[in-house]
């Protein structure tokens, strides 16, 4: 196994396209090379589960990035569904609640599956948490509800590259941290606002890294994704 297959296995390269077409042959173009895939809401919208399995043929380990926020039942019984396809990792909101994070956890962990959460929103700044009645810090609540998770059995949770260090230090060194706004160098920030590079995000703790733009929006993916570390 080369260096390169090796960091690549820590890279989820998100594949934010709207088209099937488009995200199959991403898929083709990155196959071998070591990193994950995350299929997010608008690709699932367009295609379904049945996409997965095509990726799982091209050997990819797959992130499913749906968030998951409903009562326990609803979200246990949709667990049981999507872990009998070939995902890997899915994920639900902290804010559901202890019990639909422990109930949904002990069905991904029966079907071998990853269970992440999403703490708080990075595009929640300003005043909007406090409109909805959070009168902590970010950081405050960020580890709150990563400490939930981590109550409720989840292996970890999203969050911003910025959080990864106190998480590290409250959540321990098992616990899976996903940072996105990741951005190399040579590459443009988009509406990315706090970025780091894909060194200084497993230096800050993290354990995966989500990249999309700076992979799927370049000439040569494949390229792209080995200059991460340049
Ligand atoms: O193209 P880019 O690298 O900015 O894509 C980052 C991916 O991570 C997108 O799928 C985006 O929705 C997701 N994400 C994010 N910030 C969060 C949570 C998810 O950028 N806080």
């Amino acid at each position: 196994m080369t260096d390169s297959f090796n960091r690549n296995e820590k890279v989820i390269v998100a594949l934010d396209v709207d088209t099937k077409e488009k995200a199959l042959s991403l898929a083709q173009e990155l196959a071998g090379s070591g990193c994950w895939l995350k299929v997010g809401l608008e690709l699932y919208a367009l295609s379904g589960l049945s996409l997965i399995e095509e990726f799982k043929k091209l050997g990819f380990q797959i992130f499913l990035d749906l968030k998951l926020h409903d009562i326990p039942t609803t979200v246990e019984k949709t667990m049981r569904v999507l872990t009998a396809s070939g995902v890997d990792m899915i994920n639900v909101h902290c804010g559901g609640g202890y019990e639909m994070m422990a109930r949904s956890s002990e069905v991904c962990h029966r079907a071998g599956k990853k269970l992440i959460g999403v703490t708080v929103l990075t595009s929640m700044g300003g005043q909007e948490l406090p409109a909805i009645g959070v009168n902590d810090s970010t950081d405050e609540q960020v580890v709150r509800l990563a400490k939930l998770a981590q109550k409720a059995a989840l292996d970890g949770v999203v969050s911003s590259a910025r959080e990864a260090k106190i998480l590290r230090q409250e959540c321990g060194p098992e616990f899976l941290l996903i940072t996105p706004g990741i951005r190399p160098e040579w590459s443009g920030k988009n509406d990315q606002v706090r970025v780091l590079t894909p060194e200084k995000a497993l230096e800050a703790g993290s354990s995966y890294l989500v990249v999309g733009r700076p992979v799927t929006l370049a000439e040569n993916p494949r390229e792209a994704l080995e200059k991460l570390w340049d």
